[in-house]
């Protein structure tokens, strides 16, 4: 085990410092309301009693869905698929804009939007209502019916959860794509969902730069033969490329559109959207998320891990592309009535205090981030926060990737100033709620995730299935939760594969974990050819596939290595085709490479050469011996090893 590894889990192992929540946080707690209501005296009782699931979700549904008609059952497990609220007609929107034109919601403001050159905006949710029916008629003119997929490739601008939600208010399923994703993980996207519509924009605003991203949507495009529309929001009012016929402004075709539109009533387990995420194979697996059980998870758990009243200010301060805004930048806190923030740009521009500014300019309550953007700020040094007023902050979040003790004091320090709880939340796209996570009762240990939240049975088991505490070991959850995913779009055996195969009837979450004797969840990362870096997560395999697609590389393979500021920093070995001659200007052409093909994120920090890549008698490469290698630690047993000449050409190399 590397030096650095080997410190930060003596670090965690150490960590004993226990922070009480703040009492008067405890007694005006959403959850302590609730177990008023129920009778319940304890955090320990409460999750003893939820122990009964259905009882359990079926309870808390009441407090956030309004179901058009009521459901037959509240689960059918039938591992491992399952299927809550079964029976139910519902639709999400309902919860989220329908509803609230009929209460004083209507005329609260839904979200604040600041542009990173500083333009502002706010849309109320009656707003936000009307612009959400309009595209909805106009994606309906177009031909888009329930069932239909529709690709998104929008910034971090209001129109991004408008489309989201003016697809699953007329049934239609979303598939998002991150707007920092290249053209052709757009494409791959989109062909794998065979998308009949695409939603871009002409170009955002990001580090004082603009990002064409109707270019790139356009290149998508070539290529997309499921696509019969484009339709383009305009954001900075650049000269775009277009095909006539295909493609269609925004303005232009909400213009006449009346302001009312019916939605749609699904069952409660029709799919709401696919979302992308990385696996151990080169190809991402599309995750279907449905209507119902979601939710109840997302609405429950952010009204009572994040406690979200009636006048907080909520910020997400994630990306609408990944899972993390999906759920709390959308749909959640709309559910909730809640007023949030989007911010467009990049954390530090045009100074590293810009988000020290919003928070002090709208007075946000609550904020929920990752380790790798408090690491940021730490870099940056306290005088950027000082400079401004945060008195606002009530509590704090993390989500993403396991927060060291270090950046969660600082975090708690300079930004909650001692008096904001933090919330770390662990979930997974595949999840679509937080499962592992603190509620404002929990006594906090830095670093640690604490409890399953309630109605949530998590475990730690060794590789025979057996439960085991204080060593690292298999996350596992136990029993289904309301909203696990429905499958994998199009790929059910790798479904049953990925999560289903090592422990029966038990999903495997792919994340190594300990659970200490207080039965505090330590995450410790992931365990299988997954990288995640600045929390995102991306597959191994796929940079190497990336890599491989250049003309000039025979092989490559890509592995993890600790990093300070991202968590993991991603380092590939390329074996060149013979003749090609080794250069820095061949790493620099490969790290643009894999840029193009995949998108910024996942372009290899490190890019190391060699003749030969260590590889199994049935030609596997062995990338658990590469990353030993590369991270000067043990290489454990070789014999399978068809070449061990090899190994030595990587530590030659790094
Ligand atoms: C990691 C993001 C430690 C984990 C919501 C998981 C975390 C993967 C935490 C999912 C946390 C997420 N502590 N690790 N609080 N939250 N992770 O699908 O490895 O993008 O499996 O979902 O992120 O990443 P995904």
């Amino acid at each position: 085990m590397a030096e650095k590894e080997k410190q930060n889990i003596a670090v965690l192992l150490e960590e004993k410092r226990v922070f009480n929540p703040p009492e008067d946080l405890v007694r005006n707690s959403n959850v302590k309301k609730w177990m008023d209501e129920h009778g319940i005296k304890s955090y320990e009782e409460l999750l003893e009693k939820a122990k009964d699931i259905e009882w359990f979700w079926a309870e808390v549904a009441k407090d956030v869905v309004e179901w058009y008609e009521p459901y037959k059952k509240v689960l059918e497990w039938n591992p491992p698929y399952a299927e809550w609220f079964v029976g139910a007609k519902y639709n999400i929107v309902h919860d989220a804009l329908d509803k609230h034109m009929e209460t004083d919601v209507k005329d609260k403001v839904a979200y604040i939007f600041e542009g990173e050159p500083g333009d502002t905006k706010q849309l109320t949710y009656h707003d936000l209502y009307v612009e959400v029916n309009k595209l909805a008629n106009a994606l309906k003119e177009l031909g888009i019916k329930k069932g239909d997929r529709v690709g998104i490739y929008l910034p971090m601008i209001p129109e991004l959860p408008i489309a989201m939600l003016a697809c699953a208010k007329i049934g239609a399923i979303h598939s998002v794509v991150f707007s920092g994703f290249s053209a052709l993980a757009l494409r791959d996207r989109i062909n794998d969902c065979e998308a009949k519509a695409v939603i871009t924009c002409d170009s955002f605003y990001r580090r004082g730069n603009k990002v064409a991203l109707k270019k790139q949507a356009d290149e998508a495009l070539e290529d997309a033969p499921s696509v019969e529309h484009c339709i383009v929001y305009r954001r900075t009012g650049d000269e775009v490329p277009w095909n006539e016929g295909r493609d269609l402004w925004w303005h232009d075709i909400v213009k006449d559109q009346p302001e009312e539109c019916e939605t749609e009533k699904m069952d409660a387990n029709d799919p709401l959207y696919f979302l992308y995420t990385s696996g151990t194979t080169g190809k991402p697996k599309g995750i279907i998320h449905r209507h119902g059980g979601y939710a109840v998870g997302i609405a429950t758990t952010l009204k009572w891990v994040f406690d979200l009243k009636k006048n907080d200010v909520w910020w997400c301060a994630a990306d609408v592309g990944w899972v993390t805004g999906h759920s709390y930048i959308v749909y959640a806190p709309l559910i909730l009535g809640v007023t949030s923030v989007i911010y467009e740009g990049a954390p530090n521009y045009p100074e590293p205090d810009r988000w020290w500014e919003i928070i002090e300019k709208y007075k946000v309550s609550v904020l929920y981030t990752s380790p790798t953007s408090i690491r940021l700020f730490m870099r940056y040094g306290e005088e950027w926060v000082n400079k401004h007023n945060l008195s606002s902050l009530r509590l704090l979040g993390s989500v993403g990737e396991p927060i060291n003790p270090e950046a969660w004091i600082w975090y708690h320090k300079n930004i909650g100033k001692e008096k904001c709880p933090i919330m770390d939340t662990w979930w997974q796209t595949e999840t679509g709620h937080f499962l592992i996570t603190p509620l404002p009762i929990t006594p906090l240990k830095p670093g640690s995730a604490t409890k399953p939240f309630p109605g949530i049975q998590a475990d730690v088991f060794d590789e025979n299935g057996k439960s085991i505490t204080n060593a690292g070991g298999n996350l596992v959850i136990l029993k289904p939760w309301p909203g696990m995913l429905k499958g994998l779009y199009k790929a059910p055996e790798r479904y049953k594969e990925t999560y289903w195969s090592k422990f029966k009837d038990v999903y495997l979450a792919g994340d190594v974990a300990r659970k200490d004797e207080d039965g505090y969840f330590w995450i410790q990362g992931r365990a299988d050819d997954v990288l995640n870096v600045s929390g995102h997560r991306i597959g191994n395999s796929e940079v190497e596939s990336a890599l491989v697609s250049h003309p000039k590389v025979a092989e490559a393979a890509v592995v993890g290595k600790p990093h300070e500021l991202k968590g993991e920093a991603i380092v590939a070995f390329v074996a060149l085709k013979s003749g090609v001659e080794p250069s820095e200007e061949l790493k620099k052409e490969l790290r643009e490479h894999v840029g193009v093909q995949m998108g910024k994120i996942a372009r290899p920090d490190e890019i190391w050469f060699v003749n030969d890549l260590p590889k199994t008698r049935s030609g596997k490469i062995m990338r658990r011996v590469i990353r030993a290698k590369a991270l000067g630690q043990d290489v454990g047993d070789t014999s399978t090893l068809a070449n061990p000449e090899a190994v030595e050409e990587i530590s030659k190399a790094v």
